[in-house]
């Protein structure tokens, strides 16, 4: 099978066969280096990297050129006629006319899905803001199954800023859609973005489950978190117990710690020198040495900060050197498979049971209904000449709208139906979008308003009943 052409903007973009091919690849390449130097030759990368990087770059611009390839690079949005006010979309189809595939690295999230949409060329998410980093995860669930074997049933902690992390967030669907149990050890303030949990709770088989910060005893554990465990068959046999569950449940010992550093450059500059950075939790040999510890493997996409201790460097327990290392391999496999240098066998209807997919209805009319994120893409001035706002609509207690390209969450207050009124204008009424009114509109008539002075500009009055 062929996965030529093919785009990697999120993790799920790619199946879990496709995953274990692209492994299987990876393991030939890094064996075999110096016969892999012909494999793309004549083929061009280009690399545009926005936001500062070094092991993802260098390990993309590494893969091809070991691939007998050629990279063209940008490192600065200064010196690109982004900075004269140009589109990425311009950029995108202009740099794709240049080159066969494109790595981007953008700080605006939904900024690689944009360039996936007008590039003729494979274009692969090498970051966007705080959204996804898919090709991190894969190097990350790489090391994770050369060092467990299998990720089906592996207890993963997640450690420190999981608001802004962009690697945690593809890495929890990835490890939700391979059966692996995901427990949240947030530093204070930087949770998990609830996006990212309902997705996993709606589109993989995953159950949150709450805990408290409590051992037996009322003695402070070491996770005050809350898990998400997959279960394809109904709910976990944790479900239900007491918050000290999850402290017993780790000294049973977590197989790897995912540790990220404090996302400085993306918080709010009043959130500076916060709690989350007083608090920030630490990986040192004394949380090693704890019962639950014992086998635990530590990783972290790098770079490091303060978050993990230079003394466990030498632990071989420690992996993230590791993890760097693998990216080439990784990454060689990768830029093969999409630019159809290789192919590979895919086993198919094996290994899906852990995701659900959802058919959400679309919403693209443009009422005024805006993504609220000033980071996504589409708020973007050099954007908005093009990019239509759309939505999926993922629930409706309340009404909430997940924005395509960067899928944070908003909850419109104002509804319409666009078949009651036919046109005519005494009949147009807008309801709250609380109210019962809301499910007796099909999603194909469905108005959502940004605010109530959009539903009155557009000749709507309120309707009686429905507030
Ligand atoms: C990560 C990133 O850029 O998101 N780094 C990487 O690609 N290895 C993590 C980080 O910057 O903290």
């Amino acid at each position: 099978m062929s996965l030529a052409n093919r785009d990697l903007i999120t993790t799920d973009d790619l199946s879990n066969q496709e995953i274990e091919a692209v492994f299987a690849l990876a393991d030939e390449m890094s064996g075999s280096m110096k016969e892999q130097s012909n494999l793309c030759q004549g083929k061009i990368m280009a690399s545009l990297f926005f936001e500062p990087s070094t092991r993802t770059r260098l390990s993309f611009e590494t893969a091809m050129h070991r691939l007998g390839g050629g990279v063209i690079s940008v490192v600065e949005m200064e010196n690109t006629s982004l900075a004269k006010g140009e589109s990425i979309a311009d950029m995108a189809r202009v740099v794709g006319s240049y080159a066969d595939i494109i790595v981007i690295r953008h700080p605006w999230e939904g900024a690689a899905k944009v360039v996936a949409n007008y590039a003729d060329v494979p274009v692969i998410n090498a970051g966007d803001g705080g959204h996804e980093h898919p090709t991190q995860t894969l190097c990350d669930l790489y090391t994770l199954k050369k060092e467990r074997r299998t990720l089906e049933g592996l207890k993963i902690a997640l450690w420190g800023d999981l608001k802004y992390g962009r690697t945690v967030h593809s890495l929890a669907y990835a490890l939700a859609k391979f059966g692996a149990n995901i427990h949240f050890r947030p530093s204070p303030g930087l949770e998990m973005p609830k996006h990212v949990i309902r997705k996993l709770t709606t589109e993989y088989a995953g159950i949150l489950e709450k805990y408290g910060n409590l051992k037996e005893g009322g003695e402070e554990g070491l996770f005050p978190l809350d898990a998400i465990y997959i279960t394809p068959s109904g709910p976990h046999q944790l479900a239900n117990i007491p918050s000290v569950g999850i402290q017993i449940e780790l000294e049973k010992g977590v197989d790897a710690l995912y540790v990220t550093r404090l996302q400085k450059e993306r918080l709010e500059p009043a959130a500076e020198g916060k709690e989350s950075e007083k608090s920030y939790p630490v990986v040192d040999k004394k949380l090693l040495k704890e019962k639950g510890f014992r086998e635990t493997i530590v990783m972290h996409p790098l770079p490091r900060v303060d978050e993990l201790a230079y003394e466990i460097d030498a632990d071989p327990r420690s992996m993230y050197f590791k993890q760097a290392a693998r990216g080439v391999p990784i990454r060689m496999a990768l830029i093969a498979l999409l630019l159809g240098a290789k192919e590979v066998d895919i086993p198919q209807g094996k290994g899906m049971a852990f995701t659900q997919k959802r058919d959400y209805p679309v919403y693209k009319r443009d009422t005024g209904v805006r993504c609220l994120n000033k980071n996504c893409v589409s708020k973007q001035e050099t954007e908005t000449r093009y990019i239509k706002p759309v939505f999926q609509i993922v629930a409706n207690d309340p009404l909430t709208l997940r924005c395509i390209y960067c899928e944070h969450e908003i909850h419109p207050q104002y509804i319409a139906s666009s078949k009651w009124h036919q046109g005519i204008v005494e009949k147009k009424r807008y309801y709250s979008a609380n109210s019962f009114m809301l499910g007796r509109i099909q999603p194909e008539n469905l108005i959502i308003f940004g605010s109530e002075d959009e539903a009155l500009a557009r000749g709507f009055k309120p309707g009686k009943r429905a507030f």
